[in-house]
C-alpha cells in the first residue's frame, strides 16, 4: 500500500465516522501554541488545536481528522537510523467533548484490521498498553480500567489473549504537550514487525522486544481530561477529548514490510538519486540527506527563510547538515536541485510544492552557496593558524574563532575534521566552560551597570547609553586621555555625565565634540562587542573607569565604520546595534555643561528632532 493510500484511507475512514476532515496547519506553530509549548514548530497533530481542546467552539464541529504535517528536532542526532525523520507527518483524530474512549479505541482497531475499510493488519501482531495508576505531574490518577475492559472485548472477539497482548505502565501512557498543556492518560497500541509474537507476549518480554525495536509503537490515544500548568495538573478540562497520533511514515514502513523509513516510498525516489551519485557508501549520511531536504523544502513551503535565529536558524542548520552528509559520500552539491524535485514529485496532490517551487529552489540552494563559502573560509583561516609555529587547539581559540570571524563551533568542528586536524574533547569542555563563563559575567556586568546609572533598557535610553560612549570618546578626543567617566545616568530624557577635567569646557570644544558625535551617528557604523582579559584591555587602547569593579574577563564595546574606530570602552551594555538606532532619535545635542564637585565636570545632553 502507497503512503498516499494509507493517508486517504486514514481520512475517509474517519469522515465516515463523522469526522471533518481539515486540512494541515503550517508547520510553524501559531503564537499561542508556541507559547504554550515553547516549539516553533508543530510537533503534534493538536498543536494547532490546543484552544479548541481547551474548550473553544470548533467551527467544523466535535469531531476532527487530519493529517498534520510536523517537525522534531529534539532527535536530530538519531536521523539516520532505522525509525527517526526530522519532518514527518502525523494522522490524527479528535473527539472536543463527543465520544471518548469506547469510540476511540475500537475505531483505531477497526481502522487497522480491517480489511477493506482499513489497512488490514495483522490482529496477531497486535500489542497495547495502558496507564498502571499512580502520581503523575502532581495528581494521582488511577489505572485505566475503562481502556482496560475494552480492549479485553476487543482480544476476546478476535480470539487472543488479551493477558498477553495488554500492558502496563505510566508516564509512557501520560500525554501532554508539555508542561502548559490539556493532558491525560493513553493507551499506546504497538504492531510486531518481526511477526514471531503471534502467541503474546510477557509484559518483560515485551519490554525488552520494544527496546530492539522489534515491536514498535504505531497510533496514541490520549483521552484528555485535565489542564496542566507549569508542569503540574491545576484541574479538570470543562469537557473530556480524545486526541490521537499515528506517525504516517512508520505506518508505512509496517504497511511496507520494511525495517527503516528509508524503505518506504516515502523516501526511496530520494535515496536512489543520492545513492546514484554519491562516491562513498554510507546509509547513513545518505538518510540524513534525504531527511534533511525533505523537511526544508517543506520548511520553505511553510514560509521559513534561513537566519540565524528561531526557525530560520533551524532551517538553516538543517541545509548545512545536509551539505557536510553531501561532503562526506562526495554527493555533488549541485544535484541537490535533483533531490529538491524528486521531493516536489513524491507529494504532487497532496501538498501544493510547485507553486512555491522558485522559492524553494532559492532558498535552498542560496544557502548551499553561502555555505560552502563560509566553509572555504573558514578553512583558510584554520590552515592559517595551524601553520603557525607552537599552534594547538585551545577552548579559547574556538572562542575567538566565534567572537571575531562568525565561525560557530560546530562549523569548526567540523571544517578541522574536515581537514584531519584533531579537536580533543577536553579542548571542546574547556570552550564551553568559557562561554558559560563568559554569559555569566556579562549577565552580571550587565545588571551592575543598570543599578549604575541606567534607568531603564527602553531603546531610547539604549540610544543615549551608547551616544555617551561617543560623547566620551569625543570629549577625550578634544580634551585629552586625562578625562575619565566619574558618573552618569540615563533617563528617557537625557544623558547626564560626570567626568574629569580641571576647568569648564568651552562652548566651542562642545560644538566639536556634538559634531564629532553627530558625525559617527549619520554614519553606518556597527557596535561591537568582544570579552577581553582585563589586562590586555587595560594594556590597550579601551577607554575605562573603575577597573576594579569588572571581573578578569571584561566586555569591550567598540563602535567602528568601515575607516573610523569612534569608541572602544569597556562596558556592560546594553547598546544599540547600528547607528540609525540612534539618529531615529535626532540629532545630538549639548545642553549643559558645568562643575560637579572638584576637578569633576558634568554634561547634560540629549537626542532631539530639529524643529
Ligand atoms: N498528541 C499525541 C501524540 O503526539 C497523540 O502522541
Amino acid at each position: 500500500m502507497r503512503s498516499h493510500e494509507i493517508r486517504t484511507k486514514f481520512l475517509t475512514f474517519f469522515e465516515k465516522r463523522g469526522h471533518a476532515i481539515l486540512e494541515s496547519a503550517s508547520l510553524q506553530t501559531t503564537d499561542e501554541a508556541g507559547e504554550t509549548n515553547a516549539t516553533l514548530f508543530n510537533t503534534a497533530g493538536m498543536q494547532s488545536l490546543i484552544s479548541y481542546l481547551m474548550g473553544q467552539k470548533h467551527p467544523a464541529g466535535t469531531r476532527l481528522v487530519s493529517s498534520q504535517k510536523c517537525v522534531r528536532t529534539v532527535d536530530i542526532e538519531e536521523v539516520g537510523d532505522n525509525t527517526h525523520a526530522t519532518f514527518f507527518e502525523m494522522l490524527g483524530n479528535w473527539s472536543l467533548g463527543d465520544y471518548f474512549k469506547t469510540e476511540s479505541i475500537h475505531w483505531s482497531w477497526e481502522f487497522l484490521t480491517d480489511k477493506n475499510e482499513g489497512l488490514g493488519l495483522d490482529p496477531k501482531r497486535i500489542f497495547v498498553t495502558v496507564f498502571v495508576g499512580g502520581k503523575i505531574d502532581g495528581k494521582n490518577v488511577s489505572r485505566d480500567d475503562e481502556s482496560v475492559s475494552i480492549w479485553k472485548t476487543i482480544f476476546d472477539n478476535a480470539g487472543l489473549d488479551a493477558e498477553k497482548r495488554i500492558f502496563y505502565k505510566l508516564s509512557d501512557n501520560w500525554w501532554s504537550a508539555g508542561d502548559n498543556s490539556p493532558c491525560g492518560v493513553t493507551t499506546e497500541i504497538f504492531y510486531d514487525l518481526s511477526g514471531e509474537f503471534s502467541d503474546g507476549l510477557s509484559q518483560n518480554d515485551f519490554e525488552k522486544f520494544e527496546d530492539e525495536q522489534k515491536i514498535v509503537e504505531i497510533w496514541n490515544n490520549v483521552f484528555m481530561e485535565y489542564i496542566k500548568e507549569n508542569g503540574k495538573v491545576i484541574g479538570d478540562l470543562a469537557a473530556k477529548n480524545v486526541d490521537t497520533g499515528a506517525g504516517l511514515e512508520r505506518l508505512t514502513a509496517v504497511l511496507q514490510n520494511v525495517s527503516s523509513l528509508a524503505e518506504t516510498d516515502l523516501f526511496v525516489p530520494l535515496m536512489n538519486i543520492i545513492r546514484a551519485d554519491a562516491v562513498i557508501d554510507s546509509e547513513r549520511d545518505r538518510r540524513i540527506i534525504a531527511d534533511h531536504i525533505k523537511t526544508a523544502v517543506f520548511m520553505i513551503f511553510d514560509g521559513v527563510k534561513t537566519s540565524n535565529t528561531g526557525r530560520g536558524y533551524i532551517l538553516r542548520r538543517m541545509i548545512r547538515r545536509a551539505v557536510n552528509s553531501m561532503k562526506a559520500i562526495e554527493f555533488q552539491t549541485e544535484n541537490t536541485q535533483e533531490i529538491i524535485d524528486a521531493v516536489v514529485v513524491m507529494y504532487d496532490g497532496v501538498y501544493d510544492f510547485a507553486s512555491q517551487k522558485y522559492l524553494i529552489d532559492g532558498v535552498i540552494n542560496g544557502e548551499i552557496t553561502k555555505y560552502i563559502k563560509t566553509l572555504e573560509r573558514g578553512k583558510r583561516e584554520l590552515t592559517k593558524l595551524s601553520s603557525k609555529d607552537g599552534f594547538a587547539f585551545t577552548g579559547e581559540l574556538l572562542a575567538n574563532l566565534e567572537q571575531t570571524h562568525g565561525l560557530p563551533v560546530d562549523l569548526t568542528l567540523e571544517i578541522a575534521a574536515g581537514m584531519d586536524i584533531n579537536i580533543s574533547k577536553s579542548v571542546i569542555v574547556d570552550y564551553k566552560k568559557l562561554k558559560e563563563s563568559h554569559k555569566e559575567k556579562s549577565r552580571s556586568a550587565g545588571e551592575q551597570k543598570f543599578k549604575g546609572g541606567l534607568a531603564g533598557d527602553s531603546p531610547k535610553i539604549t540610544a543615549l547609553h551608547t551616544t555617551t560612549h561617543l560623547m566620551l570618546a569625543g570629549l577625550r578626543k578634544f580634551l585629552g586621555n586625562d578625562v575619565h567617566q566619574k558618573g552618569s545616568n540615563i533617563t528617557e530624557e537625557r544623558t547626564r555625565f560626570d567626568f574629569t577635567h580641571s576647568e569648564k569646557v568651552s562652548r566651542d570644544i562642545l560644538d566639536k565634540v556634538e559634531e564629532y558625535v553627530n558625525t559617527a551617528i549619520q554614519s553606518d557604523a556597527k557596535v561591537s562587542m568582544s570579552l577581553m582579559k582585563k589586562n590586555d584591555a587595560q594594556n590597550s587602547n579601551v577607554t575605562g573607569s573603575f577597573w576594579e569593579k569588572y571581573p578578569d574577563e571584561v566586555q569591550v564595546y567598540s563602535i567602528d565604520s568601515a575607516n573610523e574606530n569612534y569608541s572602544k570602552e569597556l562596558c556592560g551594555g546594553p547598546h544599540v546595534e547600528k547607528m540609525s538606532d540612534i539618529s531615529e532619535f535626532g540629532i545630538f545635542k549639548i545642553k549643559k555643561e558645568e562643575s560637579s564637585s572638584a576637578g569633576v565636570r558634568r554634561i547634560k545632553a540629549v537626542l532631539e528632532k530639529n524643529v
